[in-house]
């Protein structure tokens, strides 16, 4: 079975004007080494705003971090006031995109139907996208946290190949655990992207299983990071808060220098 390549992925959400990215960027790849690209997958999620030009950066300092979005629209173009388009994010050599991440869910109202629009969407434009689910407090207390996540899972990725899914990445974020300092516990982390990777298996195969990468999101810090990333099932993370210093994100990417 091949090694699943970790992820780390930096989600600014509302976060940095333009001018404060560009600079973000440019101490990020001052901090990060070839080393580091060629054992840890990185990625960067800045604001629409900053995508074109944070493009033009990487692009010509050919630094490897890629190029994310945190959302996007499902159609191509048309009526849609206020929406960004994947053929949009596509043209701007944008990799990944973040679908479905708990703070569209809460606040935005969005459905795991729109998320499962969007992940096509997404790959239908050669991108990849990064599917979030995860539970509440309430829910996690209830008993519901597995069902609840796994049927996110089977929504978000309903009508989706064997082979689009084993090239997807999906990140598992407690709500409880997002923005609020309180990690999961590793062991709770693997007991959900464990099961979530079982269930990818039942609906999609042993290969799909085997290939996709699953993150961890939700107060991951330099100080939480390695352990996290000794679970088995555990091959990255989506990192808000901690991704918006260059010295504490690139300590998250070289978490195996402790
Ligand atoms: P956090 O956010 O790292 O600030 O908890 C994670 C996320 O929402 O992706």
């Amino acid at each position: 079975m091949a090694e699943r390549k970790p992820l780390i992925s930096g989600n600014w959400k509302m976060h940095h004007t333009h001018l404060e990215a560009i600079a973000m960027v440019q101490k990020l790849s001052y901090l990060l080494t070839d080393a580091d690209y060629h054992v840890t997958d990185v990625s960067v999620h800045p604001a629409f705003t900053a995508l074109r030009s944070i493009q033009t950066i990487l692009d010509a300092d050919r630094i490897p971090i890629a190029l994310g979005a945190q959302n996007c629209y499902w159609e191509p173009r048309g009526a849609y006031t206020g929406e960004i388009s994947p053929l949009m994010l596509a043209k701007l050599a944008v990799s990944f995109v973040i679908v479905g991440h708990s703070e569209r869910r809460q606040i935005f109202g969005e459905t795991d139907e729109w998320v499962n629009r969007k992940a096509k969407a997404v790959l239908a434009n050669g991108m990849t996208p990064i599917v979030c689910c995860g539970e509440t407090l309430e829910e996690r207390q209830a008993g519901l946290t597995s069902s609840l996540c796994l049927g996110q899972i089977g929504g978000s990725l309903a009508g989706l190949t064997a082979e689009q899914v084993a090239g997807i990445v999906i990140a598992y974020e407690p709500i409880w655990a997002i923005g609020t300092g309180v990690v999961a516990t590793p062991e709770d982390a693997q007991a959900v992207i464990g099961a979530i990777r079982i269930e990818v298996g039942n609906l999609f195969g042993a290969d799909a299983a085997a290939a996709v990468r699953i993150q961890y999101g939700g107060s991951v810090k330099p100080g939480n990071i390695a352990v996290l990333m000794s679970q088995p099932d555990i091959d990255g993370a989506l990192v808000g808060g901690a991704s918006l210093d260059a010295e504490e994100f690139s300590r998250i990417v070289r978490y195996r220098a402790g």
